[in-house]
């Protein structure tokens, strides 16, 4: 679907108290667009949008996004107030800086609770609604630290790897219906994001990993000097939306996060190169004829593509056994 022009467009946002949800849903209301805005405090996101912002636009709505009845019913409010809904925002998103071992089951649920299964209640509420007007847009804001992991950062990284996979997944679903997905994938923003309203730490810290306890002291003195500026990155984001339906899926933003993403694509380059001789030795000598047809996703559509200079070219003329499983 393209983006309404001949009516203001309808926004849900989840997060919106602080950094880019807020910055957001400020600048859209700025432009006239209707927010429906989620956050665990509508009185903290009333303060932060400020006497200067016109919020008639504004439905704030104060939700657990855990809870999958009330997010239900905060996306049928926004529907109804609004009477359309063009553009899902899942935003809402913590840090969290300790080792594998020093993250309780407690603090992996809270994490997956916001970045999994939060997502998911929203996108079932708004999935309905959207394929029924047979058009709008998912934007999922993930992290580059969702296409390639560092120490400390396993917990997150482990929501936003998720949060990829089924945004990927997604996006080749709803096409059919001309609904566009994007995956936003920020480098480090001048957001709460790093400060001790965001930035979780292990109840259980373990003695073994000095290094992470300097890390975590390094990210928090970070705060301020961050190279993204979200005005600029919620800027991107709206401008994506508006621009329809030809964008790639991921939207880098800041030069950090594209460095960072380069450096695993090479990574993974080198991963390929290195075992495309050893790949193939587990295949069966026979040929399975493949899938029935289903929604094809554009990582599939790419690799159908035979790569200049890599592999052999072109798939056999049916697909390789396990072809299923991807
Ligand atoms: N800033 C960065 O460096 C950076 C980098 C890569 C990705 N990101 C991602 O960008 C998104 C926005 O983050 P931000 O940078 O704007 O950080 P932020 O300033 O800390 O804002 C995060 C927002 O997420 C919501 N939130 C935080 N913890 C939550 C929880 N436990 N349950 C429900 N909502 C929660 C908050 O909403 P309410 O308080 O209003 O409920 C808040 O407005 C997140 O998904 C984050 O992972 C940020």
């Amino acid at each position: 679907m393209s983006h309404p022009i001949d009516r203001p467009a309808v926004w849900f946002i989840t997060g919106t108290s602080r950094g880019l949800g807020l910055e957001l849903a400020s600048q859209l209301l700025a432009q006239g667009e209707k927010v429906a805005a989620t956050t665990r405090s509508s009185e903290r996101l009333l303060a932060a949008l400020g006497s200067g912002v016109d919020t008639s636009a504004l439905l704030p709505l104060q939700v657990d996004l855990r809870d999958e009845a009330a997010v239900t019913a905060a996306v049928e409010q926004a529907h109804t107030r609004f009477g359309s809904l063009d553009v899902v925002v899942n935003n809402a998103g913590y840090a969290f800086l300790g080792a594998v071992e020093e993250a309780s089951p407690t603090d992996v649920r809270a994490m997956l609770d916001v970045q999994v299964v939060g997502v998911w209640n929203v996108l079932r509420a708004a999935l309905s609604l959207l394929r029924a007007q047979r058009g709008g847009h998912i934007v999922n804001v993930s992290s580059v630290l969702g296409l390639t992991a560092v120490p400390g950062w396993a917990l997150y990284c482990a929501g936003k790897f998720a949060l990829e996979g089924l945004t990927e997944a997604l996006a080749g679903e709803v096409a059919e219906f001309g609904i566009d997905v994007t995956l936003v994938e920020p480098g480090y923003f001048r957001t709460s994001f790093l400060t001790e309203d965001s930035l979780a730490l292990p109840s259980g810290a373990i003695d073994a990993y000095p290094s992470l306890r300097e890390m975590t002291q390094s990210h928090l003195g970070l705060q301020g000097s961050q190279l993204g500026d979200p005005a600029r990155g919620s800027a991107q984001i709206i401008a994506r939306v508006r621009d329809g339906v030809t964008a790639p899926l991921r939207q880098l933003l800041g030069s950090d996060a594209h460095a960072f993403a380069a450096a695993k694509v090479d990574l993974l380059r080198d991963t390929l190169d290195q075992s495309r001789q050893s790949a193939p030795a587990t295949d069966f000598a026979t040929v399975w004829p493949g899938p029935a047809q289903g929604p094809r996703s554009r990582t599939q559509a790419a690799a159908r593509r035979p790569a200049a200079g890599h592999g052999s070219g072109s798939w056999p003329t049916g697909e390789r056994a396990g072809d299923q499983a991807r």
